[in-house]
C-alpha cells in the first residue's frame, strides 16, 4: 500500500468496524490516498492491527475501540475524532452484524432480533447522530453507511438483518433531504455476497459450506462476490467530490443481482 496523497489528503475520514472486512480496506484506503483515519471497533485488537499496517505505510491512523450501540461511546469517539485531528470530513459507518442463526421470523430468537436493530440500526443511528453534529460545525462533511442487498430486498431467514438494513436506507434518505443545504451529503452502499469474515465465517460459514458458497457466487449475475476493497472503492467515490450531485442514494454494489 503506498501512499498517493490526492483525494483525501488531510481530510478526517472517520470508519467502523475498521478492523475488518469492508471497514479495512475502506480504512488502508483513505490512509493511501492521505486521510487521516479513525479505526473504530468493537475489536480493540483488530483495530489496532489496522492502524499498524497503516503506520507501517506512512499513513496517518488512530484507533478506538467503540461499540456503536452504546451511544456514550459513539459520542466520545466523535469527540476524541476532534481533539486529535480538530474535524471531522468522512465517515464510513461499515460496523453492522448479521447475527448467529437463519430462521423464518415464526421460530427466529427475539435475542438476536434486538441485538441486529441494536447494532445496525440503532448503532448506525447513533454514529449519524454525533457525526452529522460535528460535520454542521465544520461546514459540511460526507457520510457513506453500509446497508445490504437485504435493504432493498428481503432477505428469507434473517428478518432482523433484512428490517435493520431497510432502516438503514430510510435514515440515509432522511438525512440526506434533511442536510442538503448543509454541504453534508448522506448516501448508503447495498451490496450482496462480499467475502469477507462475516459471510465466510458468521452466520452462513461459506468457508465450510462448498454448497451454500456456489449458491450466494451464483447469487450474482456476475457469478462470483464481491470483494472488500470493490465495496471500499465505491464508499471513497462517494466521500469524494467526484460524485458532488449525489446524496440520499442507495447504491446497489451487487454484481448485477437485482438488476
Ligand atoms: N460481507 C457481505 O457480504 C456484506 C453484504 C452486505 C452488507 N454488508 C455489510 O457491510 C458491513 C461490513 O461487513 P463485513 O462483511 O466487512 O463484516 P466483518 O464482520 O468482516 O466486519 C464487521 C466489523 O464490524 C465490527 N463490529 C461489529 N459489531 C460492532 C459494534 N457493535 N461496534 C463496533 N464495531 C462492531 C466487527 O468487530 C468487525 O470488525 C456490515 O454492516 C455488513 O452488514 C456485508
Amino acid at each position: 500500500m503506498a501512499i498517493n496523497m490526492s483525494r483525501f489528503k488531510d481530510k478526517v475520514c472517520y470508519v467502523t468496524g475498521a478492523g475488518s472486512g469492508i471497514g479495512k480496506a475502506t480504512a488502508l484506503s483513505f490512509a493511501r490516498e492521505g486521510g487521516k483515519v479513525v479505526v473504530c471497533d468493537v475489536n480493540g485488537e483488530n483495530a489496532q492491527n489496522t492502524v499498524n499496517e497503516i503506520l507501517k505505510n506512512g499513513g496517518e491512523a488512530i484507533a478506538l475501540t467503540i461499540n456503536i450501540a452504546n451511544r456514550d461511546e459513539v459520542e466520545s469517539s466523535v469527540n476524541e475524532t476532534v481533539k486529535q485531528f480538530g474535524r471531522l470530513d468522512c465517515a464510513v459507518n461499515c460496523a453492522g452484524v448479521a447475527g448467529p442463526v437463519s430462521k423464518r421470523i415464526h421460530e427466529y430468537p427475539e435475542e438476536f432480533w434486538h441485538q441486529q436493530i441494536n447494532v445496525n440500526l440503532t448503532g448506525t443511528w447513533y454514529c449519524m447522530k454525533f457525526q452529522l453534529a460535528q460535520m454542521l460545525k465544520n461546514g459540511g462533511g460526507n457520510i457513506v453507511n453500509l446497508s445490504s442487498a437485504a435493504g432493498l430486498i428481503g432477505q428469507p431467514e434473517n428478518s432482523p438483518y433484512a428490517a435493520s438494513k431497510h432502516g438503514v436506507v430510510g435514515i440515509t434518505r432522511t438525512a440526506a433531504r434533511e442536510y442538503a443545504t448543509d454541504n453534508i451529503r448522506v448516501n448508503c452502499i447495498c451490496p450482496t455476497a462480499i467475502e469477507t469474515p462475516m459471510i465466510m465465517e458468521g452466520r452462513r460459514k461459506l468457508a465450510y459450506n462448498p454448497e451454500a458458497k456456489q449458491a450466494a457466487i451464483n447469487f450474482q449475475a456476475m457469478k462470483r462476490m464481491g470483494t472488500p476493497q470493490e465495496i471500499a472503492e465505491v464508499a471513497l467515490w462517494l466521500c469524494s467530490d467526484e460524485s458532488s450531485f449525489i446524496t440520499g442514494s442507495a447504491i446497489a454494489a451487487d454484481g448485477g443481482a437485482l438488476a
